[in-house]
């Protein structure tokens, strides 16, 4: 059987990416394009200028994706993009452009949630029988969830004040170390003491599979202020940068061992295993917790490589294959979700 080719589009956040991928897990082109120096002067994202630089930009990096692909319109069996959640304006812009597309070539249109696609992004590397257990750790979003099947979600646990990459952003910020801020915290901390400062792990040791990170950030705060001198010194921030991340990273094992344990007593019959999407899971200090977690708890872990596990658009079109596998696809009256569950199957409202 030929394979099934997918264009996927990502605009909710501020990359511009598009993707062709197979339905035989090959990645024929993934293009993503950051906006980086858009936002720089901003210190974060600016909605505005993200949906411009979309708007901009997306013709050209979809025309970049079907050539590097090396396929035409004509061959494609659907265009996914991520309808949400996200920046509306950046959401909009995504999926007017699939639905044109889809419209002029006769194709069905998917429209992706963006939690899904990273939910989904271990199928495309290791592929992975369900259920499975996720730790979702992004920009919006920290959560652990098992994954059932696609669109099945089931949430373990959830942060009760900040997201964890909003955590790295913001503590990146209060540094000094620049933009955008998981990256350039994880370099700075490379070379840092991460024994240093001993700052709170919030929720640590309790039952549940909560986060929260809102006390850590303020920890940091604290400490700098204490520390002599008007200005942070290169050699403080970087040692605050290191006791953070081996502080968050505590964090995330304490909670991912809850979770395990929940995992196992609801899946008796599945081998256990735990995958960790979202930006922050290119952390490689993360990476190594959460490998060390799983070695103690004969547990497999799946981490996308870094560069699937920022935004990207073949998780997009590798969600796409996976609902034209069980035959669902979306009308061209689909409107952008600024927020999306991804357990709203379950009843979750908010
Ligand atoms: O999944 P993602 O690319 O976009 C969202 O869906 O939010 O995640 C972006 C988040 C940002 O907060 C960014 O600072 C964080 O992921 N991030 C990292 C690293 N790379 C990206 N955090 C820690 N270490 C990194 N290497
Ligand atoms: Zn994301």
């Amino acid at each position: 059987m030929l394979p099934m080719y997918i264009l996927g589009i990502e605009t909710s956040c501020d990359e511009t990416a598009a993707a062709v991928v197979a339905d035989d897990r090959r990645i024929l082109s993934n293009v993503v394009l950051s906006q980086l120096d858009e936002h720089r002067p901003y210190g974060g994202v600016v909605p505005e200028i993200a949906a411009r630089a979309h708007l901009d930009h997306l013709d050209g990096i979809i025309g970049q994706a079907m050539d590097e692909a090396g396929i035409g319109f004509d061959a494609l069996d659907g265009i996914a993009a991520t309808g949400g959640p996200g920046l509306i304006g950046g959401v909009m812009v995504g999926v007017m452009t699939a639905k044109a597309i889809a419209a002029v070539h006769s194709l069905p249109f998917l429209a992706i949630n963006h939690l899904e696609g990273h939910a989904l992004s271990a199928r495309l590397t290791d592929a992975p029988d369900f259920p499975y257990l996720l730790l979702l750790v992004s920009g919006g979003h920290c959560q652990l969830l098992a994954v059932e099947g696609v669109g099945d979600y089931v949430r373990l646990g959830g942060t009760i004040d900040d997201a964890i990459g909003e955590a790295f952003d913001k503590t990146a910020k209060l540094l000094g170390l620049g933009y955008p801020g998981g990256p350039v915290l994880e370099t700075a901390a490379v070379s840092g003491d991460p024994n240093r400062f001993a700052l709170p792990r919030p929720l640590a040791h309790r039952p549940g599979c909560d986060f929260s990170f809102s006390g850590l950030k303020t920890a940091v705060r604290h400490a700098a202020a204490k520390l002599p001198g008007k200005t942070l010194s290169p050699g403080d921030a970087i040692d605050l940068a290191a006791s953070f991340q081996a502080t968050v990273g505590d964090i995330l094992v304490d909670r991912c061992r809850n979770a395990l344990e929940s995992y196992v007593q609801a899946y008796p019959d599945a081998a256990p295993l735990l995958v960790a999407a979202g930006g922050v899971a290119a952390n490689q200090h993360l990476r190594n917790c959460l490998s060390e977690l799983c070695e103690n708890r004969q547990a497999r872990l799946i981490i996308p490589p870094p560069e699937l596990c920022t935004d990207n658009a073949a998780m997009i079109a590798w969600a796409g294959i996976e609902h034209l596998h069980n035959g669902t696809s979306d009308g061209l009256d689909f409107a952008p979700r600024p927020r999306w569950p991804l357990d709203e199957s379950r009843g979750t409202t908010a």
